[in-house]
């Protein structure tokens, strides 16, 4: 595999100070993008090749292009903060990276150099620096890499024709209440991936058959929806966008990873985090029955669930079609602060990191 180096043309027409700024004061979630992107394509017999930062623009294909027809695409996603010396940092990278390979691989994809990668997310940063929010709230700048085939034509083979892309979006809360607990739907008969399948992958058919069971969801005035698995419709697996974690007393508990789950950089950071803080953290299969019985005998003291996007957010009901419950009183949990605080401190650069998971830019 080659490295190709990433050529710069920079935009001509960037926001203005002032309006990235108005931006910046509440961006919210992937709704705002910076000046430029990265590209790098990929072509059989040649690997990768003709790496640019360009200026983020639309993307203009044939009707014919593959990905269109055939869904092979891949993406991730990783945040960069603002260090307290005003310098930038991504977190865990190259877990990314070796994630975003692992996903390749399923959808028969060519494998970006973890080195790429994060090249590729350093060229971005550096470019739109000025777009990474202020240090010291919960903002950071979202980083969305992904590729997809651009080969054209209609037959049904991997593609010999690739192109990996790099934006990058200011990002505030994933969902607008915050630390407010959400609410989830456990869908028991809608699955989100089977085994052999490709739930461990993140492509974006896993979130567009995620779709019909969230708008379901919504319908029952839920959050978010929770999936179990797809043979016995028993154990729990993970929401539509995001891991799961149930606290006891002081020890965690997230789902073991099945083949069906995704396994998030959140998810699997918090194993660490939490041992750091005095914790005990494991991974272990959690019946929805077992779910509802310890809510209610006590047992189970804080849920929450965890993902770049989402850092921790508390759960607060659950709702399924046998009934509903309720976690934490209603309000955050300690030990979900706790994590979420410890977490963001090694993120932002005011505590120690001693996983060395910071990468800076
Ligand atoms: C992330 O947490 O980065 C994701 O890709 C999940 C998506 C719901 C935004």
């Amino acid at each position: 595999m080659t490295t190709p180096t990433i050529e710069l043309k920079p935009s001509s027409s960037p926001l203005s100070d002032a309006e990235r700024e108005a931006i910046l004061t509440s961006p919210g979630f992937g709704r705002h993008f910076t000046d430029h992107m990265v590209t790098i394509k990929w072509t059989e017999g040649r690997g990768w090749h003709d790496g640019q930062l360009v200026p983020y623009g639309p993307l203009s294909f044939d009707p014919a292009t593959s990905v269109l027809h055939y869904a092979q695409e891949i993406f991730e996603g990783l945040k960069a903060y603002r260090q307290p010396d005003g310098s930038v940092a991504t977190f865990r990278p190259d877990r990314n990276a070796l994630r975003f390979q692992s996903s390749a691989r399923r959808l028969a994809m060519p494998e970006l150099p973890v080195e790429t990668f994060v090249e590729a997310c350093d060229a971005l940063i550096q470019q739109d620096k000025a777009w990474v929010p202020a240090h010291g709230g919960e903002e950071s700048l979202y980083l969305r890499p992904f590729m997809i085939a651009t080969e054209v034509g209609l037959g049904v083979r991997p593609a010999n024709e690739y192109l990996f892309i790099v934006i990058a979006s200011p990002a505030g809360a994933y969902f607008p209440g915050g630390v407010k607990p959400v609410s989830i739907w456990l869908s028991e008969d809608r699955v989100r991936a089977v085994p052999g399948g490709m739930g461990d992958a993140k492509t974006g058919g896993n979130y567009a058959a995620s779709l019909l069971a969230q708008a379901e969801a919504t319908a029952k005035g839920c959050d978010q929806v929770c999936y179990l698995d797809a043979v016995e419709h028993k154990w729990v697996e993970e929401l539509g966008g995001m891991n799961l974690y149930f606290v006891y007393g002081d020890r965690i508990v997230t789902p073991t990873l099945s083949g069906s789950i995704l396994e998030g950089v959140t998810r699997d950071s918090l194993l660490s985090v939490a041992r750091d803080l005095g914790y005990g953290s494991e991974e272990a299969r959690i019946s929805s029955d077992q779910w509802r019985r310890d809510a209610e005998n006590g047992t189970l003291t804080e849920v929450f669930a965890c993902g770049t996007a989402a850092v921790i957010t508390p759960v607060g009901t659950v709702k399924s079609a046998a009934g509903e419950w309720q976690q934490s009183g209603g309000g955050p949990g300690e030990v979900t602060l706790k994590l979420r605080e410890a977490l963001l401190n090694i993120q932002r650069g005011v505590s120690k990191d001693p996983h060395n998971w910071m990468h800076p830019v």
